[in-house]
């Protein structure tokens, strides 16, 4: 539930704020899919399996090996995505045990992908996940080949729940109109990974460091914001469709960023970040115009030591919980999308011989 003008969202009826605080990534990711928080027994089973279907096959690693290291990070996701549906055959869409183990196998291996992809360009071989670590942990260990601080991995995982989920944005729409051919899984989510990617959607925070660095200094802030304002263009990580007040998820992730500079130290990006903010509200607050989730992501992200161009096959790990709760939702009462459209082009008109034509 997204209530943009009161700036409130909730997942199935739990506030994003309670969930960031109390739940982890995959008991929200749980009750995501299946409706409801899990009990401990059905957490214990369901974190046990993720964790045991985490490994990728050494197939896809070597495909992988074969990606461009200069390639950005959401193009070998959606690949590697893709070609999971090569090993893993498509089942009936209506047992659901076929539904359960795509679920638990998406969630389990996007990050491994995404971890194996980050260390390959990097000229080393993907490391093996840690049974011992949990999700977010463990997604940190196997991208810097160290185990993360515990409040590192625990405000991660926080960023996770974040992204979980929102309606229906462009790649939750996507999935679903895939989906909706009763195509497999991992069709689904690579659809979704290919829509995630642009600018306009998860490619945001990666802009968003770039808009700050250009500004560079606090003194720049305001002239910058005024030649947006002139030349009409955007501010990277401000406007939302849905919410027209501040995202009340770039509010809980400027608490979690403001944690973690407290412990490791500050950083003078997110100085300029909240003076953006404040001189912007005077310039766009009143056509509703706020920071949304992307505007403090990328920060958070850069202080646990993540490369810019992970950020969005980050959000990519989270919003996998969101697009399997809408694929198994829209398994459940399924119709193909066929949108018409208004053609505003020629009415019939006579066939021109090659020589004829202009
Ligand atoms: N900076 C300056 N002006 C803006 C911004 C912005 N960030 N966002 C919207 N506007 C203006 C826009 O220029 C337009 O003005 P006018 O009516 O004078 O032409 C008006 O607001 C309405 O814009 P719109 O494009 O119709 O609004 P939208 O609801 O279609 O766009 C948006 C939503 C997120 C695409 C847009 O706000 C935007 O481009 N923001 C910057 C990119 C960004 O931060 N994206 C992350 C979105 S949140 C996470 C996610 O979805 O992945």
């Amino acid at each position: 539930m997204v209530e943009g003008t009161l700036g409130q969202l909730a997942y199935r009826g739990y506030s994003i704020e309670d969930l960031a605080i109390r739940s982890s990534f995959l008991e929200t990711a749980y009750l995501l899919i299946w409706g409801d928080l899990p009990n401990a027994e059905a957490l214990g089973t369901f974190s046990e399996e993720v964790k045991s279907h985490r490994r990728i096959k050494f197939r896809i690693r070597d495909m992988m090996k074969c990606f461009p290291e200069s390639g950005h990070p959401m193009d070998a996701l959606q690949a590697s995505a893709a070609a999971l549906g090569l090993f893993y055959s498509r089942r009936a869409l209506d047992d659901p045990t076929y539904i359960r183990a795509a679920a638990i196998r998406l969630l389990a291996k996007i990050p491994t992908m995404v971890a194996a992809f980050q260390l390959i360009r990097k000229g080393h071989d993907p490391i093996q996940p840690r049974d011992d670590l949990s999700y977010a942990a463990n997604f940190l260990y196997m991208l810097t080949e160290q185990e993360p601080d515990p409040l590192a991995a625990r405000i991660f995982d926080a960023c996770l729940i974040l992204h979980a989920e929102h309606s229906l944005n462009a790649s939750t729409f996507s999935a679903l109109v895939t989906a909706s051919t009763l195509t497999d899984p991992y069709a689904v989510v690579a659809s979704a990974v290919g829509t995630l990617a642009g600018p306009l959607h998860g490619g945001a925070n990666e802009d968003v460091l770039d808009m700050l660095d250009t500004i560079g200094s606090v003194e720049n802030v305001g002239p910058y914001l005024d030649r947006c304002m002139a030349e009409k263009k955007r501010i990277m990580g401000f406007g939302h469709r849905v919410y027209k007040v501040k995202d009340p998820r770039a509010a809980i992730l400027q608490s979690l960023a403001e944690q973690l500079f407290d412990r490791f130290g500050s950083d003078a990006s997110y100085d300029l970040a909240r003076v953006v903010e404040e001189q912007a509200a005077d310039r766009f607050g009143a056509r509703g115009i706020y920071p949304n989730v992307d505007f403090y992501s990328g920060l958070v992200y850069r202080k646990l030591g993540i490369p810019q161009d992970l950020f969005t096959p980050i959000f990519a790990i989270a919003r996998v919980a969101g697009w399997l709760a809408h694929w198994k939702e829209q398994l459940g009462a399924n119709r193909i999308f066929r949108p018409s459209q208004v053609y505003v082009g020629h009415r019939l008109r006579p066939w021109q011989p090659i020589e004829a034509r202009p």
